[in-house]
């Protein structure tokens, strides 16, 4: 039995990779971005052990999810789930001054990875829509591109990849992995057509299996099998610069092997 950390799991695949895991006798904490958000999640997912709470959008918020989650921790695995879409229509402006998308897509996940207690496993959710996302890493807080909302999460996504594979050569002892769960109808996109029964199961499967597939380091995924990336995800600097922006940006510094 394993005990899980899954991020954004009061809905959508964050609460079904919740529930699966459950149901497969592992021990999970939930995460929800507030307490009423909280409650409603520990209703829908029987057996939960606890609920933590934290809105992504706020640095001060993440940094205490990541203090609360080490009062319960060391997990075995965090699955980095939690994220918005891509429909906000103008850049919404966090608390930090940061744009909405990208605070809670790609730094809160960077926050949590640098401050929690290092888990054996990491599962990083990103999107077939990361091939999309700009590689230069210029303006990530969008304060000089005109706003794109669909490029702006196109862009978290890419960077979610370029983390677990950062993560993936700084700490060799951690297995690091992306993957994508494709397109698939939540309250994200409620129109999607993909297969949403397997949307979920890659997520635990790189959380918990011993399935030599599922035990390596710095892949991606896509329904239980690898798949190619962006090749721009590749770029040791390029993964290194993600890092050194994503600490300038918050404030948290990435620890070394
Ligand atoms: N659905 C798809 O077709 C699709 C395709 C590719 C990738 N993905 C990825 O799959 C993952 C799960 O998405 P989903 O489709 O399950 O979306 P969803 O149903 O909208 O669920 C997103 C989860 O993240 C939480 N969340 C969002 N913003 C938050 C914040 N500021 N603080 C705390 N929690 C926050 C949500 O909480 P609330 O319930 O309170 O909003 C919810 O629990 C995401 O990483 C997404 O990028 C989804």
């Amino acid at each position: 039995m394993a005990r899980i950390l899954v991020t954004g799991s009061s809905d959508g695949l964050g609460r079904m990779a919740a529930q699966l895991l459950i149901e497969r006798g592992h021990a999970v904490v939930l995460h929800a971005r507030h307490a009423a958000r909280g409650r409603e999640a520990m209703a829908a997912v029987p057996g939960a052990e606890a609920v933590l709470v934290a809105d992504l959008a706020s640095l001060a918020q993440t940094r205490d999810l990541a203090a609360q989650a080490n009062a319960l921790g060391p997990f075995d695995a965090v699955i980095h789930n939690a994220a918005v879409g891509y429909r906000e229509p103008r850049r919404l402006v966090t608390e930090d001054g940061l744009a909405h998308v990208f605070a809670v897509n790609t730094l809160a996940p960077y926050v949590l990875t640098a401050l929690m207690l290092r888990p054996r496993r990491l599962v990083y959710v990103s999107s077939e829509l990361h091939r999309r996302g700009d590689p230069s890493l210029n303006d990530l807080a969008w304060e000089r591109r005109p706003w794109n909302g669909n490029k702006a999460y196109s862009d978290t996504k890419l960077h979610d990849v370029l983390l677990a594979f950062a993560v993936a050569r700084r700490w060799p002892e951690v297995r690091s992995n992306a993957m994508e769960p494709g397109w698939v109808a939540t309250k994200m996109s409620p129109r999607a057509t993909g297969d949403l029964d397997a949307a979920h199961r890659t997520q635990v499967w790189l959380a918990t299996d011993d399935d030599p597939a599922a035990t390596g380091t710095g892949g991606y995924f896509h329904h239980l099998r690898p798949k190619a990336p962006s090749g721009a995800t590749g770029d040791p600097a390029r993964q290194d610069r993600l890092l050194a922006e994503c600490e300038r940006l918050s404030g948290v510094r990435m620890p070394n092997a």
